[in-house]
């Protein structure tokens, strides 16, 4: 039986996943062609060439997914909208078919006692509005209100609490400053205007769900940076570095400002894309708390070229590394989060962390069981660096593990299983591994606190 830890009373238990990673059916019930359908087609952007396709055809078996989680004594579930299914151009007719499909998941979901938590935006944008420059352009900003107000009339009724965007940061770097993710845009910093317009779009569709009483969350993808010496150029990098990563996104959301971006030769107009009272617009809806996806830590050393980017990533050495090759490193979770209280005091709203998990190279072992004892370990270790944060005061209100069940991790295809739930993409047979086993016991432990 796992320890139970010291958290506090309604702490939440969930798993996460997200659209194109597990739902597959890309063309059913009049969905739209996202900038992931077409960006999988171009040779060598996804390992082995592997596609969302098919995925975990999580779209017609997602009530076998929810009966995994009725299995696990969950209280959320943090699954992701396609807005190609909601709207399939972006911007015109909306598809009533494809938001039938939200609900019948939300029904399922309340009928095994799970609060759904969606998030609107993760990554998957109508190819439509690709089309008309993707979230370099600001119109996209405002296509995402209007699509989140059609999704919350529709579910609202049954969802307390929403996330507007999953993961800005790497959305902007890896799919329009390095281009390996969709939509495959290279521009290095040119690439800046997309962070600004998905949290203009984070904004606008704030503002929509709380004037209709609902709950709004942002979950980013959040880092300690550590300076590779105590000399002040790696110091100097690392805050560099701090500042693209982590207060790019937390600074405007929380303190109405954007970070010093000198250091990369940009002004705080954020390549021409701030227009006055945007910085209103993002910050004043006011959040309800800050989702943190949390993997490891980032070690930051002075560049060696003169004319690149302010900073270089140094390896961190002397820790176990997942299945992908990241560190781990539980304790970076503890001081991302006092970091947080610390940077932000009163303006910090409640954390919930919405992602935090490893890839192992899982298989089912001969007897039919996967013993996936390093995620164990990996999800104890980060769940003690998290108890140990609350006790330093931090107000964390829940978990979500990432993920549910293996499935197409974007441009390493199916290669790194994340899952509590192992997945034979040939067969579509799902199999508990151990993990799953160990996080059921561990809520179950939780919940029979007196
Ligand atoms: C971040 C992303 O939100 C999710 O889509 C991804 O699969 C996991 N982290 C693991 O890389």
């Amino acid at each position: 039986m796992p320890n139970r830890l010291d958290l506090p009373a309604g702490f939440r238990w969930g798993v996460s996943t997200a659209a194109y990673q597990i739902e597959g059916a890309v063309e059913e019930d009049g969905r739209g062609p996202s900038v992931w359908d077409l960006f999988v087609e171009r040779p060598g952007a996804v390992k082995d060439g592997h596609t969302g396709r098919v995925a975990c055809d999580h779209y017609h078996r997602y009530r076998e997914d929810v009966e995994l989680m009725r299995g696990l004594g969950l209280d959320g579930y943090r699954f992701s909208i396609a807005w190609p299914r909601v709207r399939p151009t972006g911007a015109g007719a909306v598809n009533i078919g494809g938001l039938d499909f939200y609900d019948r998941l939300v029904d399922e979901l309340l009928g095994a006692g799970i609060t759904p938590l969606p998030t609107l935006f993760h990554w998957d944008l109508p190819q439509a509005l690709e089309d008309g420059g993707g979230w370099l352009a600001r119109d996209t900003a405002y296509r995402f209100a209007e699509y989140a107000e059609i999704v919350v009339d529709r579910l609202g009724d049954r969802v307390p609490a929403w996330i507007t965007l999953n993961e800005p940061f790497v959305h902007m770097v890896f799919g329009y400053a390095l281009g390996i993710h969709a939509p495959g845009h290279a521009l290095m910093l040119d690439a800046l205007p997309a962070a600004h317009h998905q949290l203009l779009g984070h904004g606008l569709a704030a503002a929509v769900l709380r004037e209709r009483g609902h709950e709004v969350l942002i979950a980013n993808n959040l880092t300690p940076v550590w300076p590779a010496s105590e000399k002040p150029q790696d110091v100097a990098a690392a805050a560099a570095y701090d500042a693209l990563h982590n207060r790019l996104f937390t600074d405007p959301l929380l303190l109405g400002r954007y970070p010093d971006l000198s250091a990369y030769g940009v002004g705080d107009d954020l390549g021409g894309s701030v227009r006055p009272g945007d910085l209103e617009l993002i910050t004043a809806p006011g959040l309800d708390g800050l989702g943190v996806n949390y993997y490891n830590p980032t070690r930051i050393a002075a560049p060696t070229e003169p004319d690149g980017l302010p900073f270089a990533e140094a390896e961190i050495e002397g820790v176990p590394r997942t299945a992908f090759g990241w560190p781990v490193v539980p304790d970076g979770l503890r001081e991302l989060l006092v970091g947080l209280r610390e940077r932000y005091g009163s303006a910090l709203p409640p954390i919930t962390i919405t992602e935090n998990g490893c890839s192992v190279t899982d298989e089912p072992a001969p007897d039919g069981t996967v013993h996936d004892q390093p995620r164990i370990d990996y999800l104890a270790g980060h769940l003690d660096a998290l108890a140990a944060a609350i006790a330093r005061g931090v107000d964390v209100r829940g978990y979500y593990t990432w993920s549910l069940i293996d499935n197409f991790e974007w441009a390493e295809g199916y290669h790194q299983r994340f899952g509590l739930v192992h997945v034979d993409f040939e067969t579509q047979k799902r199999t508990p591994k151990a993990s799953y086993a160990w996080y059921r016991d561990l809520i179950a432990a939780h919940r029979a606190r007196p």
